[in-house]
Order: structure tokens, then C-alpha cells, then sequence
């Protein structure tokens, strides 16, 4: 195979295609959920660690190796794994960088779908529903089918899944047209407009001062102290640092929020060019990841719903904040109706953005893997993701397969691929090629060290949180996996879809061994 056909068109392209990964729901309600509820100063430490010894070691990595992959004409997990080991049993190991991917992307698409309906509720003026939480949890109720098993379908031409079926066939008309005419395209417009809404929201959300003269001490000064302030509410730092399940999340929210560990940038970055950059690249998306997390995410939901609903209602669960509060914030607000607006509109673009991602890794292994051309890669991987969605929406009760989809391939199988592909590049591509790799075409140098970060510290520190993390996690798996069969369907659909992708891989080996042997292959 020679150079890959696809190929970014621009480096601001592909910055922000990779920072458009990057920014999705994980930076406005999964952050500012964890931020509140671990009192958000103790919380950005932690937050911070894993970024410079997880989180930006890893994408130095993965954009090395994908472009490593990349040059020798692979641009899936599975293709890049077997030509950087020169074994092709490691193209195995690639399951992950499939499965991850494009089963994140079978819930995900149905949360997008959410903030789709929501926007347009706003827009049209539905959603003026009063200042009873209650009408809004039932509102959330009614669009996520939370009530009831299989409630969606029942008017499935005008509820929800109307919603559902236009993001689902955006995200494969944007994959349909390709890397630069389907997902760059959208993401250079997409991504400002995401950033200007969300400007619009954050000055909205800073100049709100003290709304309500009765509660004085709701005012945006206040609201950043809950934020930011580590001993805010009397609480000493090393009280809440000593918390190791806050030291877990906040590893587990670098690699969502980054997209590091999915299967995502290792394919992205295959595309480039030999002597296209990737050190300045890469640490230029994760900034601008932190910028839209941190500096957006953080300061808009958490100060809002603080000011609106007090410390307590500041604190709730993932999409608790996001999908139940900001509405009653919205709604105290001047002009709420179009903030809403903008705010759904800016979560759904940014789900866009993310969501796309997720099903590139996938199409890429089809096409090179398989030989199958755009149509049938789509078609096949339309068609997989589609029964993937169907059970989330149907088992639709209480989110619980949503949930179970998002622990086992969102959490577990992130930290299993982090790992292995930290290995690959420390121990296999070794610090030597690993940093030439870097350095060709680099517009700066990345710092040395970060080779003895990659061999020792990274793998330490993952292998220590995870092993932690399953401690205290897999009792309460194990036992609602025997207890809920909506759990066991789940897991037991992953499995299948593991399966298949393991047997795809066993045929893309064979088709590979034949036409690029790896011991053909020149370093
Ligand atoms: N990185 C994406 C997000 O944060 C998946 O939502």
C-alpha cells in the first residue's frame, strides 16, 4: 500500500477536526458535573496531573504512531498496530481502538439527539414550562424515554426519535463525504460557532451579578468561589485530596475529554503527511480542548446553576446539570428563551463534532481492512451502530443500558486501550524512533523528558488507577450484572460486536499478509 488516498487539506483543519473530537459533551456537562460535585478547586488538581502525565504524553503519542501508520498506508488501530509491531497477531490488540469508538458512538448519538430536541423546543418557544423542577425532569423524562422500556417507539414519527434519526443522518452524510469534504468541512464552522455561542452564554452567565436581591449571597462572585475555591465551605485541601476515587474520575475525564484512548487520534493523525507537524498539532488541540472545558464548560454551568439554585442545586448528577437545572436558569433569566437556545445549539454541535469521530476509526479499518469501498463501509457501519442505538433507546428505563455502554467501553475499555497504547509507544516504538517520529516536521521541540514520562510514569500511574479503580467498581458491576437483564443484554451486545470485530480483523490479516508482508517492509 503507498500513501493513504484521504488526506487532511489544511493544518487549521485538522487542529480543529482533532480539537472538534475532543470538545463534546464530556467538556460542557461531564466536567462541570465533576468539577461541582468534587467541590471544584480540590478537583483541578488531580484534573491537572492526569492532564501533563496521562493526557498529553498519550496524544503526543497517538499522533505519532497514527502518522507512523499513516505513512506506511494504515490508517486504523488495528493496521498501525501490526505494522509498528511487525507482527500481525497485534493487530488484535486494534479491537479496542473499533470497539471504543463506534460503541461510545451508539449512546452518544442518542445524548446529541437530546440537545437537538431541546434547542429546537427553545427555538420554537416550547419550553417555557414554569419554575417547578418537576416539569423539567418530566420534560427529560418524556425525550429520553427514561420512564419506560420502549416508549420511544411508540410515536416514533413525532417524538424523539425524529430527533434522533436527523443526527444520525447527519453524522453519516458528514462520514459519507470523507475526511475533508465531510469532517473538515463541518468542523471549521462548527467549531467557531460552537466557541461564539458559547462566549455569548459565558458573558451572559459573568455579568448576572447578584439576580435576586432576597438571596444575596447567589451572586457570580460566590458562584466562583464554589467553582474554584478548594477550601471553599471551610473544607481543607488535604481532606478533599485524599479522596482516591476523585483522583480516578478525574484521570477518567482527561481521557474522555481528549479523546485520548478512543481510537480516534491515532486515526485522525494518519492522514497527515510525513513532514506535516504534529508536536505543535497536537498540543495546540489539547490547549484548545482545555480552553472550551475550563474556561467555557466550568465557568458557564456550574456558576449559573449555583447562582439559580443555590449550593445544592449546583451538585447533580452528569446530565443532571446540563439536562434538569440549566432550564430553570434559563428560565430565571432575561431573555432566557434564546440562551437556552444557544446553549442546546452549542451542545449539539459540539456532539457533532465528537460524535463524527467516532465512526471514522471504523471506516477507515472497513475500507483498508476489508477492501470495502465508502458506500458499503458506510452501509455496514450503519448498520451495526444502528442496532447498537436501537437497544440503547429501547432498554430506554431509567438510561440503564445507556449506562452500562458508557461504564464498559466508556471507562474500562478507555483505560485497557490508554495502556496498551502506551506501551506501543514506549516499549515498542521505543523513546529513540518515537521521538524522531515527533521531531519530523515538528514546529517545536517536545520536551525530553516526556519519553521517560511515556515508559514509566504514564503506564505506573494507569496501571495504579486502574487497578484502584476496579477495586472499588467491580463488585457493584458484577452484581447488577446479575441482577439486571437490561445490564446483560448490554454487555452481552458488546461482546457480539467485540466478536465481529475480532473475526473482521482475523480476515483484514489475511488480506494484509498477502499484500504488505511485514517482513517487506522497510522501517
Ligand atoms: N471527547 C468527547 C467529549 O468530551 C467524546 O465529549
Amino acid at each position: 500500500m503507498s500513501q493513504p488516498k484521504e488526506a487532511w487539506g489544511s493544518r487549521f483543519g485538522v487542529i480543529l477536526a482533532v480539537t472538534g473530537s475532543a470538545v463534546g459533551l464530556g467538556n460542557f456537562l461531564r466536567f462541570p458535573g465533576l468539577a461541582a460535585k468534587y467541590e471544584g478547586g480540590a478537583f483541578m488538581i488531580p484534573y491537572f496531573v492526569a492532564l501533563i502525565l496521562l493526557g498529553l504524553p498519550l496524544a503526543w503519542a497517538e499522533w505519532a504512531m497514527g502518522r507512523y501508520g499513516g505513512t506506511r498506508g494504515f490508517n486504523s488501530a488495528p493496521g498501525i498496530f501490526r505494522i509498528l509491531t511487525r507482527r500481525s497477531g497485534a493487530a488484535y490488540l486494534g479491537v479496542l481502538g473499533l470497539l471504543v469508538p463506534v460503541v461510545i458512538y451508539m449512546y452518544y448519538v442518542f445524548i446529541e439527539s437530546w440537545c437537538l430536541g431541546y434547542a429546537w423546543h427553545y427555538l420554537v418557544g416550547a419550553m417555557d414550562l414554569g419554575k417547578d423542577p418537576a416539569a423539567y425532569q418530566s420534560f427529560f423524562a418524556t425525550v429520553t424515554g427514561a420512564n419506560a422500556d420502549g416508549v420511544l417507539f411508540a410515536s416514533p414519527f413525532s417524538g424523539p426519535l425524529v430527533f434522533l434519526l436527523v443526527c444520525m443522518a447527519l453524522n453519516f452524510v458528514l462520514i459519507y463525504r470523507g475526511i475533508s469534504k465531510g469532517i473538515e468541512l463541518f468542523c471549521m464552522w462548527a467549531m467557531p460557532l460552537l466557541v461564539l455561542c458559547a462566549l455569548v452564554v459565558l458573558v451572559r452567565v459573568l455579568t448576572l451579578g447578584t439576580p435576586d436581591p432576597a438571596l444575596p449571597e447567589r451572586n457570580v462572585i460566590n458562584a466562583l468561589a464554589f467553582m474554584w475555591d478548594p477550601n471553599y465551605g471551610g473544607r481543607h485541601l488535604l481532606t478533599s485530596l485524599a479522596n482516591g476515587k476523585m483522583w480516578l474520575e478525574a484521570a477518567g475525564q482527561i481521557f474522555f475529554s481528549l479523546s485520548v484512548g478512543f481510537g480516534v487520534v491515532i486515526t485522525y493523525s494518519s492522514y497527515l503527511k510525513r513532514n506535516d507537524d504534529i508536536a505543535l498539532s497536537s498540543t495546540t488541540a489539547v490547549a484548545g480542548n482545555e480552553f472550551c472545558e475550563v474556561s467555557l464548560g466550568g465557568m458557564i454551568t456550574v456558576p449559573a446553576a449555583f447562582i439559580f439554585l443555590g449550593a445544592a442545586g449546583a451538585v447533580g448528577g452528569t446530565f443532571a446539570l446540563g439536562f434538569h437545572s440549566l432550564p430553570l436558569v434559563f428560565e430565571a433569566m432575561p431573555a432566557g428563551r434564546w440562551f437556552g437556545f444557544l446553549w442546546f445549539f452549542l451542545l449539539f454541535l459540539a456532539a457533532v463534532t465528537s460524535s463524527l469521530s467516532m465512526l471514522q476509526p471504523a471506516i477507515a479499518f472497513l475500507e483498508e481492512g476489508l477492501g470495502l469501498d465508502r458506500r458499503g463501509s458506510v452501509a455496514f457501519l450503519g448498520f451495526i451502530t444502528l442496532a447498537g442505538t436501537g437497544l440503547v433507546v429501547w432498554f430506554s428505563k431509567n438510561l440503564v443500558a445507556l449506562d452500562t455502554l458508557d461504564f464498559w467501553a466508556g471507562t474500562f475499555c478507555i483505560f485497557v486501550l490508554a495502556t496498551v497504547q502506551t506501551f506501543l509507544f514506549g516499549w515498542v516504538l521505543k523513546p529513540t524512533r518515537g521521538l524522531a517520529e515527533l521531531d519530523a516536521g515538528a514546529s517545536i521541540r517536545v520536551p525530553r523528558v516526556f519519553t521517560f514520562i511515556v515508559r514509566y510514569i504514564s503506564p505506573i500511574y494507569l496501571i495504579a488507577i486502574f487497578v484502584l479503580w476496579f477495586v472499588q467498581n467491580v463488585g457493584a458491576y458484577w452484581k447488577s450484572l446479575m441482577t439486571d437483564s437490561v445490564v446483560r443484554i448490554s454487555v452481552g451486545f458488546l461482546f457480539v460486536v467485540c466478536l465481529l470485530f475480532l473475526l473482521l480483523i482475523s480476515q483484514a490479516i489475511r488480506r494484509w499478509d498477502k499484500s504488505t508482508p511485514l517482513n517487506a517492509q522497510k522501517d
